[in-house]
């Protein structure tokens, strides 16, 4: 039954969603309607008609935000990483996947930043360092390491590697994460995330921190256990759980085989 459902399910989905995948990319005023649709269908329920945000019942936390101004940036790293749409609203939203195509994010986006202007969607250009000469390439590898440390360490650890928020939040690993999206995040700040706006950190400051997360990418393991990179918690509770672990097992085996407890078997 559960199988039937789930086929049937699957079959109507893309009964409704195939038809406007085939279609040829759009002008824009057209890309803003058919935005409009999905949102109404996918995204209206917490954000609202017009994307105005919707209080709960009790009218004090809200539902989903305003997304006016909020630009297409974040709709595109929202929807683009599968944070949005949320299941149901809670501390996080996780990376799940993808519920719409490239098409229809892009024209999501167009739908929100036609509400009013926010950060537009990062051109490649803004955050590749292809064009850059190898000694600029590890100029901004290293500048990138500096800003990283200052400025993403707090949360995101000193390897990337995430780490805890308050209220049961975390700040998820970034190693591995698509340069666009990382460009993204730190433009609108999703969530617990502080916003790195164009002023605080220039497009050249986001392109290095880019730059130094992809050199961490392609860094070679030096040997031994990386113990997930997690720093002096979890080599601390490696040493105490294997190192001590390991001592203490060892002496209860000599304790085991010495002449004394033989001999106090024999007694007994
Ligand atoms: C105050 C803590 C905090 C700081 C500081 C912070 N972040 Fe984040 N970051 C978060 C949290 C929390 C999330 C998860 C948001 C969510 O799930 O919606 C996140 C998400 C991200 C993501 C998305 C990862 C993914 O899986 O899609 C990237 C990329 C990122 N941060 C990069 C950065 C960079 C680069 C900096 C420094 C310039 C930085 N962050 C600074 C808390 C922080
Ligand atoms: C179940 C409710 C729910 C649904 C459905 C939903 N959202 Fe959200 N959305 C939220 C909540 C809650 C937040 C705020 C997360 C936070 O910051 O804690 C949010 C945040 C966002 C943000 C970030 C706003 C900012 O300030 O940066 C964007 C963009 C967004 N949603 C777009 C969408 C789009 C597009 C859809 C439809 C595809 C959608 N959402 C569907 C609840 C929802």
């Amino acid at each position: 039954m559960v199988l039937l459902l789930g086929l049937l399910l699957t079959g109507g989905l893309y009964a409704a969603f195939a038809p406007a995948q085939a279609e040829q990319a759009d002008t824009s005023a057209d890309q803003v309607a058919k935005g409009r649709e999905l949102f109404l269908v996918g995204c209206a329920f917490c954000h609202g008609q017009n994307g105005e945000g919707v209080l709960t019942e009790r009218g004090n936390t809200q539902l989903g935000p305003s997304l006016v101004g909020v630009g297409a940036a974040a709709v595109d790293f929202q929807v683009g990483t599968g944070r949005m749409p949320m299941a149901q609203p809670g501390v996080q939203a996780p990376r799940k996947t993808v519920a719409y195509s490239d098409e229809e994010v892009a024209q999501l986006a167009a739908y929100v930043a036609s509400l009013a202007p926010g950060p537009a969607i990062p051109d490649a250009a803004d955050y590749s360092i292809e064009g850059l000469s190898a000694d600029q390439r590890e100029e901004a590898i290293v500048r990138g390491g500096q800003i990283f440390l200052t400025n993403c360490t707090a949360c995101h650890n000193f390897e990337g590697s995430g780490g805890a928020m308050p209220r049961g939040g975390y700040a998820p690993k970034i190693r591995g994460v698509e340069p666009k999206y990382i460009y993204e995040a730190m433009l609108t700040g999703p969530q617990a995330m502080d916003t790195f706006s164009n002023g605080n950190l220039s497009p050249e400051e986001k392109r290095d921190v880019i730059a130094y997360l992809g050199s961490i990418n392609e860094e070679p393991g030096y040997g031994g256990f990386g113990l997930g990179g997690l720093g002096p918690v979890s080599e601390g509770l490696f040493a105490w759980l294997v190192g001590l672990g390991s001592l203490v097992g060892f002496a209860v085996w000599i304790a085991a085989h010495t002449t004394r407890s033989t001999k106090e078997k024999v007694e007994a």
